[in-house]
């Protein structure tokens, strides 16, 4: 059976008065009323371990969500055995049962859910609520939906048969577990990492970042009511070096679908080399991991259409995301009116609690996160080699905050050009606005990332000279556009070098990772 090519899901504005407003802002009160207990999710059993962590949002840490019960070793190999003991029911069962569960899963999240989920990430990550809406409902429910679409689609995929035989192809899921390992910064991916494969009649344990756990509890509940059979997708909440040790030396490890760092995803890949001949299988190893990502204007370019790009691009979700923007190149022509319509843009934008929804900078996720940030700050306002132009201020006091901080280095090569910040900090580099040739090798060679990238330019040849010169540079490269907000079905996501195995996320590429083909002739 075949599923359609969805529609996006359309986004929600929560613009004043509107009724989604006052709905989203119900379920936030709500949410904030009680402290919730969050088991793990075994074999379909919620598991509490008496081990109990606070989580606290972000921007207000004097108040507790709730607490988390934390597992160990014995929680993963649990989550192994059922996983493995759900296995063979789950594979069996038929494409159309299993889709509908997912089927129903994005509509529980489009009508029934959508505020308590986007409540649920906004306090728990401390995203506004159009980063939140745009995330936990939007880009989940397409993700949900248009993977089963593409899996439909290569379902069909058969060869060709001569006379005398019948060729086939099976399309099994993978022999064994899949790990998703989930990064606190898109609720989206938390959601999509275990159910791409689990779609594909993989059984999946998951572990998600603990700053994630808010969220990805609600989503679990959701697959669950919407008839997820116990132990396909298991939620355990282990420290990564536990879980690593578990799944990657055990037999019947199949695969990871992580997004999450650089050094992590390398330790993983080493890790998983180095235990090859303990597995039945080749695992598959899929991974989205840093960026370093850039805006190039050309000396064409519109410096508005800059500005915006910057503002947004750098900023929305304080530059937590792994594709938002924090090198610019800015053409000496355009250079200044562009810096000072940006501070002005800055300025005018609000930090505070996600509860009053005209504060576009909420706080960055946690306390590593925060002083990780602030050194980069710290340095370059003592270096000499760069200049803070805007922001630069920061306090813990009542939760993580950072101001939006531009920093205008001298040097191309300066470290917040070259280093991956995951925070609210943009490093601009102004050039010579005749020498767009040599800028683009500047671009291209100054970090080991590769995710996502973006040219602003009214110069056509500078557009192609630009995307033929910068073709390894990014996964995801934009014209005239932020390099932010790839959407499901639109602009697949995913990018190479050290930003991963660019097995873009929501296509039919990323499905493939989860499939393992069988060929079956028969003659006759
Ligand atoms: N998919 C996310 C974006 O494009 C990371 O911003």
């Amino acid at each position: 059976f075949s599923y359609p090519l969805p529609a996006n899901e359309p986004v929600l504005q929560y613009a004043p008065g509107s009724p989604e407003k006052a709905a989203l802002k119900k379920a936030l009160a709500e949410l904030k009323k009680k402290e919730i207990d969050i088991p793990m999710y075994i074999g379909g059993k919620a598991v509490k371990t008496g081990k109990k962590v606070a989580i606290r949002p972000p921007h207000e840490i004097s108040h507790t969500l709730g607490y988390f019960h934390a597992g160990e070793e014995k929680h993963v190999v649990q989550a192994i055995d059922a996983a493995l003991k759900a296995k063979a029911a789950w594979a069996d069962m038929s494409w159309e049962n299993r889709a509908h569960i997912f089927l129903k899963a994005a509509d529980l999240l489009a009508t029934k859910y959508r505020y308590q989920m986007n409540g649920t990430t906004m306090l728990g990550q401390s995203k506004n609520a159009f980063q939140a809406e745009i995330d936990s409902a939007c880009e989940l429910i397409d993700f949900l939906r248009f993977n089963v679409h593409y899996l439909s689609e290569i379902y069909k995929q058969q060869p060709v048969s001569a006379p005398g035989m019948h060729n086939r192809m099976e399309w099994r899921p993978l022999e064994g577990f899949v790990l998703a390992v989930t990064p606190f910064n898109f609720t989206a991916i938390g959601g999509n990492l275990p159910t791409s494969a689990a779609m594909c009649g993989n059984v999946v344990i998951w572990k998600p970042a603990n700053t994630q756990i808010y969220s990805a509890q609600m989503f679990m509940r959701i697959l669950k009511e919407a008839g997820l059979p116990d132990g396909v997708i298991n939620l355990v909440y282990v420290d990564g070096p536990t879980i690593g040790k578990v799944c990657f030396a055990h037999r019947d490890f199949a695969g990871v679908h992580f997004t999450g760092s650089t050094g992590v995803f390398n330790h993983m890949w080493k890790v998983i080399g180095e235990n090859i001949p303990k597995y039945r299988t080749y695992p598959r190893i899929v991974g989205e991991t840093g960026g370093k990502d850039f805006v190039l204007a050309h000396k064409s370019a519109n410096p508005d259409a800059v500005v915006t790009a910057l503002a947004r691009g750098a900023f929305e979700f304080q530059g937590q995301k792994c594709s938002a923007a924090s090198r610019a190149y800015l053409p000496s022509n355009i250079a200044e009116e562009v810096k000072t319509k940006l501070v002005a843009a800055l300025k005018s934008m609000k930090m505070g609690t996600v509860e009053d929804f005209s504060n576009f900078i909420n706080a960055v996720i946690d306390e590593k996160a925060f002083n990780s940030i602030t050194r980069y700050i710290d340095n370059a306002k003592k270096d000499k080699k760069a200049t803070i132009i805007a922001g630069g201020n920061y306090s813990k006091k009542e939760g993580y905050f950072i101001e939006p901080t531009v920093i205008e280095a001298k040097d191309p090569k300066y470290t917040t050009m070259c280093e991956e910040i995951f925070g609210p900090v943009l490093t601009i580099y102004t050039y010579d606005a005749d020498r767009f040739e040599e800028v683009l090798t500047l671009v291209d060679n100054t970090s080991p990332y590769a995710l996502t990238g973006a040219i602003l330019s009214q110069d056509r040849a500078a557009v192609e000279l630009a995307t033929n010169k910068l073709r390894n540079a990014a996964g995801n490269f934009y014209i005239n556009d932020k390099p932010t907000g790839a959407v499901v079905g639109q602009q697949p996501f995913g990018g190479a070098r050290a930003s991963g195995t660019n097995d873009k996320a929501g296509s039919q590429l990323n499905l493939y990772r989860w499939l393992s083909a069988r060929t079956i002739k028969e003659t006759f």
